[in-house]
């Protein structure tokens, strides 16, 4: 039996993930959007997009959750996106009151699915995802890691000229631009970036690789990144549906590990068939760890507003 993806918000981040899940058939897709008819008829238009592509994967659009029922992953992309000038965290209550519907329609008819959050403020979002549907930790997870990795390994294959699969990197912490990527354990082709880069490159690289996100809202100007961020969604969804067991940093919800508790912080996770089947904790030098501290900070300054202005 083909298995069964539901994506919530037709916007740009959804559709493309709708796109890419039909590419790879993966999986049947229903997007869902509160706009009435854009889910249809961006479902519909992908659909004609199958005999031309060769994938055999139903997609349907609608704007409740009927449809949605028995879903192995629900994605959340729904909410508002970023503005110039505008910080993810602008974004917090607005997009909770979102996330917090979406949650609850989606996990009523798909009660045994994964959640896979890609909506911002995200680490903030996975909280309230979670909160919502009581799920288990291993069955919700934030896409952050993924995306904030690929812009790392995008800014050093340019700087290096060399293929982007080239390079191994980690990005850790919240997705904001309090985020870690950890020089120490980034490599080109097995070789330490240290060896290959002067310090003030590297520091540069890891500057751009912070404000990925807002580097393109500003040339963008109505709305933020969807293309590395649906591809991003969508290696993850795969790695469940597939039962790959991809080792990806994802925001997952710590209970002691790294020293935070009830936090959801990106860390390396192993990604399968039951969603996050391992967190692994590394061990950080000095720097890093206090580098982090200062990222988990920031989301739990982020879910102590929501706790405070929601009652949560
Ligand atoms: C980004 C926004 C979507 O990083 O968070 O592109």
């Amino acid at each position: 039996m083909r298995k069964k993806v539901t994506v919530v918000g037709a916007g740009n981040v959804g559709a493309n993930c709708a796109l890419r899940i039909a590419n790879k058939e993966l999986a049947d897709v229903v997007l869902v959007d509160i706009m009435e008819g854009v889910p249809q008829g961006k479902g519909l238009d992908l659909l004609q997009s199958g005999p031309v592509e060769g994938y055999d994967v139903m997609i349907t659009g609608a704007n409740d959750y009927e449809t949605t029922a028995n879903s192995d992953i629900i994605v959340i992309t729904a909410g508002f996106p970023r503005k110039p000038g505008m910080s993810r965290d602008d974004l917090l209550l607005a997009n909770y009151e979102i996330v917090k519907n979406a949650t609850e329609q989606a996990v009523k008819y798909s009660p045994d699915a994964i959640l896979v959050l890609v909506t911002n403020p995200l680490d903030a979002m996975c909280w309230v995802a979670q909160q919502v549907s009581k799920f288990s930790k291993n069955r919700v997870i934030g896409m952050a890691g993924v995306l904030d990795t690929a812009r790392y390994r995008t800014f050093i294959a340019m700087e290096l000229g060399v293929s982007v699969e080239s390079i191994t990197a980690l990005v850790l912490g919240g997705h904001g631009d309090t985020m870690v990527p950890i020089v120490r354990l980034t490599t080109i082709g097995g070789i330490p970036i240290t060896e290959l880069l002067p310090q003030d490159r590297i520091d540069a690289i890891v500057e751009r690789t912070r404000n990925g996100g807002a580097e393109i809202v500003k040339f963008l100007k109505t709305g933020s990144a969807y293309y590395a961020p649906s591809a991003g969604t969508v290696e993850m969804v795969e790695s469940i549906l597939k039962d790959k067991k991809k080792v990806l940093p994802c925001a997952a919800l710590l209970e002691g590990e790294y020293g935070y508790d009830g936090l959801f912080v990106g860390v390396p996770v192993k990604i399968g068939a039951s969603g996050i089947e391992k967190i692994y904790e590394l061990k950080l030098t000095a720097e890093e760890k206090a580098a982090l501290d200062h990222s988990a900070a920031a989301v739990k300054e982020l879910v102590d507003v929501l706790k405070q202005k929601t009652g949560m």
